[in-house]
């Protein structure tokens, strides 16, 4: 962690690091082992006040996740198939599971609605959870757009937990209101985080160019695997600057090998198309739209393409998203800060929110960063995967009872 001001001269000075995160006038930088020593003399030289958050980050990935022994010995059959639970980090199929398992066990309030198929085929699947008659205010509910975030998808399912399986506790929100949730809109990029590189951020799409050279050259006398020119060209693009609103005006890259690039067109990718067709049929009656990432615990604000514009209505955003932040602060104390991501983090354009704000003309459009502010950072301990969805949950519901009542 160092001062903000200063993170791309180090990043710049030092090859081999990484900026992962700002908040609060300062910024997290990764450095891999044998640059940390380099990196550490270079901050001193240079008098910039830092500290050391992680100190050996493979370390943390190998600690982060562990089977519980409940899980390893659990009847699974018992509870209806699935295989979710908040007590660690679950692969795709798990989550998917859970979905399927609400559709099947609440077949009157709960719908799977395939939206669309990721770069590697698998289905993007929305739960709809609706108790059904004429047309409610909708809240829109996203996670995982970036693989590496997984406290965002594990959130997602939590509040789907409540939501559905303990809708009692809360009638009224799914007698007036009708949801959308998308618990991982980045299968690819999430999956790859699981498996080979912890840090994946963007989606697995091939870059353009790549694709006309395929189908790769039969396989067997040549050589083991694929064709070199499609292993060195960078994959992937940032699903959150893929976006058709002042797609690459800021904060976005045209390098392919950056993990912030923005795809050689807006909408390039089929995950944030299929959202973005979705969430545009359903415009009318999305009252809310919230996607979550992580890490920094920030509830963030259009617009996150310029510093110097706020939308005419910010005032009433503010309003809104403040119940949410003291709501979800009432539960064990969690701080976030409220603002505009062009004030608080950076401008970077072609995210889904300043999208839904400014083209879905969705009036309440937020970024929720969860937990935690950079002592984990993304490698968030499954330990506290409880505690963070229902501190989320309670700021979601806080939102969803003001638009169950009738704004009022
Ligand atoms: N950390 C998120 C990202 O970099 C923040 C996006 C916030 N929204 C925005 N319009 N910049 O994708
Ligand atoms: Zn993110």
């Amino acid at each position: 962690m160092v001062g903000a001001g200063q993170v791309a001269e180090v990043v710049a000075a030092m090859p081999g690091t990484e900026f992962l995160a700002r908040r609060n006038g300062s910024a997290d930088i990764l450095a891999p082992p044998d640059s940390a020593d380099g990196l550490v003399a270079f901050l001193k030289d240079k008098s910039i006040p830092y500290k050391v958050l992680v100190d050996d980050l493979q370390e943390a990935i190998r600690t982060e996740n562990p089977l519980p022994a409940v899980e390893e010995s659990e009847v699974w059959e018992n509870r209806g198939g699935h295989r979710m639970s908040w007590r660690r980090y679950h692969r795709y199929k798990d989550i998917e599971s859970y979905i399927d398992y609400l559709a099947h066990t609440y077949k009157e309030i709960c719908e799977t609605v395939i939206i669309g198929t990721s770069t590697e085929g698998r289905p993007l699947k929305v739960l709809k959870v609706s108790s059904g008659g004429p047309k409610k205010p909708a809240i829109w509910i996203d996670g995982g757009l970036h693989g590496r975030e997984w406290i965002s998808p594990a959130t997602v399912t939590y509040i789907l937990l409540q939501l559905v399986e303990f809708r009692e506790k809360h009638p009224h929100l799914l007698e007036n209101l009708d949801w959308y949730i998308l618990p991982v809109s980045n299968p690819d990029g999430y999956e790859y985080s699981h498996v080979h590189d912890r840090l994946w951020r963007k989606t697995r799409s091939i870059p353009v160019g790549t694709k006309k050279r395929r189908p790769y050259p039969a396989l067997g006398h040549r050589g083991p695997s694929r064709p070199h020119r499609f292993r060195s060209q960078c994959v992937g693009v940032d699903p959150n600057r893929n976006w058709d609103f002042k797609w690459m005006k800021i904060g976005g890259s045209s390098n392919p090998c950056d993990d912030n690039f923005a795809g050689h067109k807006p909408f390039s990718e089929p995950e944030t198309r299929a959202m973005a067709d979705f969430i545009t049929m359903h415009k009318e009656q999305i009252a809310l739209f919230l996607s979550l990432h992580s890490y920094s615990q920030m509830w963030l604000l259009p617009w996150g393409w310029t510093e110097t514009e706020k939308p005419d209505d910010y005032y009433d955003m503010y309003v809104l998203a403040e119940k949410g932040v003291n709501a979800l602060k009432a539960v064990r104390g969690t701080d976030y800060l409220l603002g505009t991501s062009a004030e608080l983090i950076y401008a970077s354009s072609g995210a889904s929110d300043d999208w839904a704000k400014g083209v879905a003309r969705i009036k309440y459009a937020y970024t929720i960063e969860l937990p935690d502010t950079g002592m984990h950072g993304f490698i968030l301990p499954a330990s506290q995967i409880e505690s963070t969805g229902q501190e989320t949950w309670e700021g979601v519901r806080a939102l969803a009872q003001y638009f169950a009542e009738g704004y009022n």
